[in-house]
């Protein structure tokens, strides 16, 4: 699948979540190495701290699944600039996805596209804990 079809997908996942605090819509589309996609939306609760993002949304969709191979998520927001996943997000993908793809999608459908150790390069880790 080419990152344009799953940032439509990250798009499309927008429809799904649940901002009602901040309005702020964010979408992901997170895609296995075999070829499936799992969508997340934000999740927001009224204890505000308890919030979920889009991308863990899809994250722990798909690892409760039975899924433990991935390729990439694309993150979506009606926000001008690209919406690059929070610090949480972060190592939450480091631990559970590897070194995947991060295609970030703009209001103008623009796409943007590093390795998530670009934007972790110093992670903790399982290492740590030996
Ligand atoms: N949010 C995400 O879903 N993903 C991100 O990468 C950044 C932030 C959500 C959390 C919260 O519901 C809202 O956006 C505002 O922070």
């Amino acid at each position: 699948m080419d990152y344009s079809t799953l940032a439509e997908k990250a798009v499309k996942a927008k429809d799904v979540s649940f901002p009602p605090y901040s309005n702020f819509h964010v979408g992901a589309a997170l895609l296995t190495a075999d070829g499936k996609v799992y969508q997340g939306g934000n999740i927001e609760t009224s204890s505000y701290s308890l919030t979920i993002c889009a991308e863990r949304t899809a994250v722990f969709k798909a690892f409760s699944e039975g899924e433990r191979n991935f390729k990439a998520i694309a993150i979506a927001s009606d926000a001008p600039e690209f919406c690059p996943p929070c610090g949480a997000c972060r190592q939450v993908m480091q631990d559970l996805c590897g070194d995947i793809d991060i295609v970030m999608i703009n209001h103008k459908k623009d796409i943007k596209v590093m390795k998530l150790s670009q934007l972790l390069p110093y992670p903790f880790g399982d290492k740590e804990l030996k």
